[in-house]
């Protein structure tokens, strides 16, 4: 029995982490070469109910459902993911009670009947989507008296997400790039025909063209920025810097389209703060993101307002820190789409966003910087009334000089 055990458990991690394939070879040899290990060694055969202890706990211990079953596809033994992932009870009745999947059933019968491994991939949707790859495969003839099969659920649905992320990335890049080029391709073939003799038309289709090629170069620029940050977001960076400085540079950078919208910049700062532990260009990045947008998302005529202060531990990621918040009066977002802001060439209004010069994936770059800082990015905003960033920043904890003193 404990060699039975065994050989499961070993099958069921090899199956896992290597092949079925192997797991099929291996398995017997551990069922017969276990209980001549035991007799080698003399050790007494263990007592009954401590027999299945050691694999039962291991057993349970793996993330994956792991389910045996008999010749009528009745559950013989199961896993704790098992009985947790699906409808109890499940010892002693048809796998189909419990696992209402007819591919993962069809899976279990192509195992029984044809004792060939079989998988096959289902999605549970309640009470949320999640999907598995089924395998069942029979147990070799030596392991067990009479015949068994297993079955294996294993999760993959973050693969499966991660997957289609890329995928929809991959499509909103192709989008977003090919209608400034359209339209460039269109303009140019007029100007190479009807409009070749008309100066003004000409002039008004060159700049058209000017600025769909520099939405193009931005698109690029962002999306050169977001993997950049990506690719090193595991490592924090190491400088020291001012934010008041940094801040009255960008607020410099945002003033004359501030002023087009007449629009005022106040910046309110408690006095001296302790530096922030950050990488300048990265920073200045954030900023000008989140300033811009407040003077684009803002009314006309209405301030935005900066205040920077200091925190004693930055909310969830913990540490000294100090907070800048943005705020406007403009239209703000509902609630719902607050968590979305952040997503790539995520936009509430594609359109306006568009005309306005917006790529979509400001705020994305925002939120891969600020996790970089190990800060934390939080948003407020009210329809109609407006919307706050607040950006927490870790500050470099004062020396044991300034203690002090
Ligand atoms: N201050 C703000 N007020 C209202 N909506 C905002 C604000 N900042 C961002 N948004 C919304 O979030 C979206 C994503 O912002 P962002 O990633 O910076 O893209 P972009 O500015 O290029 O459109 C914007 O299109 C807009 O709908
Ligand atoms: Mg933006």
């Amino acid at each position: 029995m404990l060699a039975l055990a065994v050989a499961l458990l070993v099958a069921v991690v090899i199956a896992e982490y290597v092949s079925f394939a192997i797991a099929l070879v291996v398995a017997p040899l551990i069922a017969i070469a276990c209980p001549a290990l035991f007799l080698d060694r003399s050790i007494p055969e263990p007592e009954p109910d401590e027999q299945d202890e050691m694999p039962a706990a291991v057993l349970d211990g793996i993330s994956d459902a792991v389910i045996l079953l008999d010749e009528k596809r009745n559950v013989v033994a199961a896993n704790r993911a098992a009985r947790e992932l699906l409808e109890e009870p499940l010892e002693g009745r048809d796998l189909a009670l419990s696992l209402r999947h007819p591919e993962a059933l069809e899976a279990a019968n192509e195992a029984i009947s044809g004792g060939t491994k079989h998988s096959a991939e289902i999605v549970m949707r309640v009470p949320v989507q999640r999907v598995f790859l089924v395998h069942a495969a029979p147990l070799p003839e030596a392991t067990a008296a009479e015949p068994r099969f297993l079955v294996v659920l294993h999760e993959v649905t973050a693969s499966r997400t991660a997957e289609q992320i890329r995928a929809d990335f991959v499509a909103n890049v192709s989008h977003e790039l090919r209608s400034p080029l359209t339209s460039l391709v269109g303009f140019i073939e007029t100007l190479q025909g009807a409009a070749q003799e008309d100066a003004a038309t000409r002039g008004r289709f060159l700049n058209i063209m000017a600025d769909e090629s520099q939405r193009m170069a931005r698109l690029i620029d962002d999306l050169l920025s977001l993997s950049r940050v990506e690719a090193n977001e595991h490592v924090r960076p190491e400088g020291q810097l001012d934010i008041s400085e940094l801040l009255a540079g960008v607020i410099d950078s945002v003033s004359v389209q501030a002023q087009a919208k007449s629009m005022a910049i106040e910046l309110i700062e408690p006095g001296p703060l302790l530096p922030v532990v950050g990488d300048r260009d990265e920073l200045i990045e954030v900023f000008q993101n989140l300033i811009v947008n407040a003077v684009k998302y803002g009314r006309e005529e209405t301030p935005v307002r900066i205040a920077v202060s200091s925190v004693e531990r930055i909310p969830e990621v913990g540490g000294r820190g100090l907070s800048v918040e943005i705020m406007d009066q403009g239209e703000g977002v509902a609630a719902e789409v607050i968590p979305r802001l952040t997503e790539r060439f995520y936009r509430v209004d594609k359109g306006r966003s568009r005309s306005m010069g917006g790529t979509g994936l400001g705020l994305a770059i925002v939120k891969h910087i600020v996790n970089r800082h190990r800060g934390r990015l939080v948003i407020r905003s009210e329809v109609g009334e407006g919307s706050q960033f607040i950006v927490y920043l870790p500050v470099s904890e004062p020396e044991t000089t300034q203690k002090a003193s």
